[in-house]
């Protein structure tokens, strides 16, 4: 099977890690807006390749297998793909005008499967005006290390897609869940709110940003805390599924902390920007609460 993953940041590059690492991958298209974006993506991979080698987990062989299917570039090198996970950013236009773009000028395969890595748009909006039916493939970050894949079938998704995307996530030894289109899935309309309150939480005083943390990873047994694991996955990331959550539901509930607003306005955006609720100056596992500076 030949994979294209269009978009080479932190999922993109985790998504291609993962299907790489499958021995039924023969190639990985590794694909960006620009080839330095890609080959940045592929370092990426590089250096966690590295560490399961210094782990003892695979051997150097393995690891150079790994790497050697990977082909980095811009769209158009994915003539032949069997399958493009779409990993842009989270904006309905730039994930429209992609597959369109794709279906039109660069993929020749009339079998390859469409599916977008959205963490929370509509799937049958991405799809419209396709002839290739778009279906949702949800990655969890880390995605080489996450077991979940979302399986989402929009209004066009025929059942046959379904069951052949539930096949590939279980080759890649994920586990398939099959979930109707509907704001934010499953894990990320339980899991983005319980954050959204976690700053609401930190933003009224009732506990400090290790207080908040410790008490939903001591108390509950996550493995990170609300805050913690906002700055994990992107405060604007987080920002960009709760107003989907709110605008498509209408719902208070769903109202973005102003907080976590604020934040994102100041760039703050957690460890991919050096800072959010803790300052990463010091690396991931130094991390210090902003609050304790
Ligand atoms: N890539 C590959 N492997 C990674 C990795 C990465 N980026 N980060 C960690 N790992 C591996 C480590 O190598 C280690 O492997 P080993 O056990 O085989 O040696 C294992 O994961 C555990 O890592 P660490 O020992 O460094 O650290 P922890 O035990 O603290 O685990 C964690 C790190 C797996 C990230 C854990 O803290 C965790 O599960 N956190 C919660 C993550 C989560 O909730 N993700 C979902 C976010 S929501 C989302 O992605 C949806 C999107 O749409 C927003």
């Amino acid at each position: 099977m030949k994979v294209a993953v269009i978009g080479a940041g932190t999922m993109g590059s985790g998504i291609a890690q993962t299907f790489a690492q499958c021995d039924e991958v023969e190639t990985v298209y590794l694909c960006d807006i620009k080839e330095e974006f890609a080959e940045g993506g592929l370092g990426k991979v590089k250096k966690n390749v590295d560490k399961l080698v210094s782990k003892g987990k695979i051997d150097q062989a393995k690891a150079d297998a790994i790497i050697g299917k990977f082909k980095t570039g811009l769209n158009t090198i994915a003539t032949d793909a069997d399958l493009v996970v779409e990993a842009a950013l989270e904006r309905m236009d730039i994930k429209k005008n992609c597959f369109k773009d794709l279906e039109e000028n660069i993929v020749k395969n009339p079998d390859c499967i469409f599916a977008s890595n959205t963490s929370s748009l509509s799937i049958t909006e991405i799809g419209a005006g396709l002839k290739t039916p778009v279906i949702g493939m949800h990655f969890f970050n880390p995605a080489p290390v996450m077991k979940l894949i979302e399986v989402i079938k929009g209004a066009n998704t025929p059942d046959e897609t379904v069951e052949k995307v539930e096949e590939i996530a279980r080759k890649l030894g994920k586990t398939p869940v099959r979930v109707q289109e509907s704001a934010g899935f499953v894990a990320n309309r339980i899991l983005i709110p319980m954050i959204n309150e976690g700053i609401f939480v930190y933003s009224e005083g009732v506990a400090d940003i290790e207080g908040v943390d410790n008490a939903m990873k001591l108390g509950c047994n996550h493995p990170m805390g609300p805050l913690e694991l906002g700055d994990y996955i992107g405060l604007d990331i987080v920002l960009a599924i709760m107003n989907v959550l709110y605008t498509e539901t209408a719902d208070s509930k769903y109202r973005p902390a102003p907080l976590l607003k604020k934040m994102v306005r100041a760039g703050h955006l957690g460890v991919k920007s050096g800072r959010g609720f803790y300052d990463y100056s010091q690396g991931f596992k130094n991390k210090v609460p902003v609050d304790k500076q």
